[in-house]
């Protein structure tokens, strides 16, 4: 099982960037959990972080043909990113979840809108890194 890590703006800052929300774990850190867990699966994880929108949607493009999985938080591009949203669209054999640090639910209400949400496998929000095991272990267990 080949995952793609994807992580858009802002999260390069993680553990610096409003810790009370997205908590203290740093990406690097963060990519280091998803990798370790993956290996205990069995699956292969490449991580790609960036604050650009063409540049996500380029690693999607490349990742196309590799990827069985993606795991992917797009950060405020979730809210209004239709370029995204068409790149996800264009891979559908791609399995792609959705992880949100922070609950979006709970929090301003143009979060609460997500423009991926309905070409998405599944959404995980409020769990903090937490979220991003979960992800990775349901692409693994769950037959696509
Ligand atoms: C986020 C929530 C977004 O609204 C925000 O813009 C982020 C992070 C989260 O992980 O909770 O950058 O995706």
């Amino acid at each position: 099982m080949n995952i793609l890590l994807l992580n858009g703006p802002n999260l390069n800052l993680l553990g610096e960037r409003e810790p009370e929300v997205y908590g203290a774990t740093t990406l690097a850190q963060l990519e280091h959990l998803v990798a370790a867990r993956a290996e205990e699966l069995g699956a292969v994880v490449r991580a790609f972080q960036s604050n650009h929108e063409g540049a996500l949607i380029d690693r999607l493009h490349d990742s196309r043909r590799w990827a069985h999985g993606c795991i992917f938080n797009p950060g405020a591009y979730t809210h209004t990113s239709y370029a995204l949203r068409d790149a996800l669209a264009a891979m559908p054999q791609v399995r792609c979840v959705e992880v949100h640090l922070s609950d979006l639910s709970k929090r301003e209400a143009w979060r609460q809108v997500s423009v991926i949400a309905d070409v998405v496998a599944k959404r995980i929000s409020g769990k903090g890194v937490a979220g991003y095991l979960e992800a990775l272990e349901w692409l693994c267990e769950t037959p696509g």
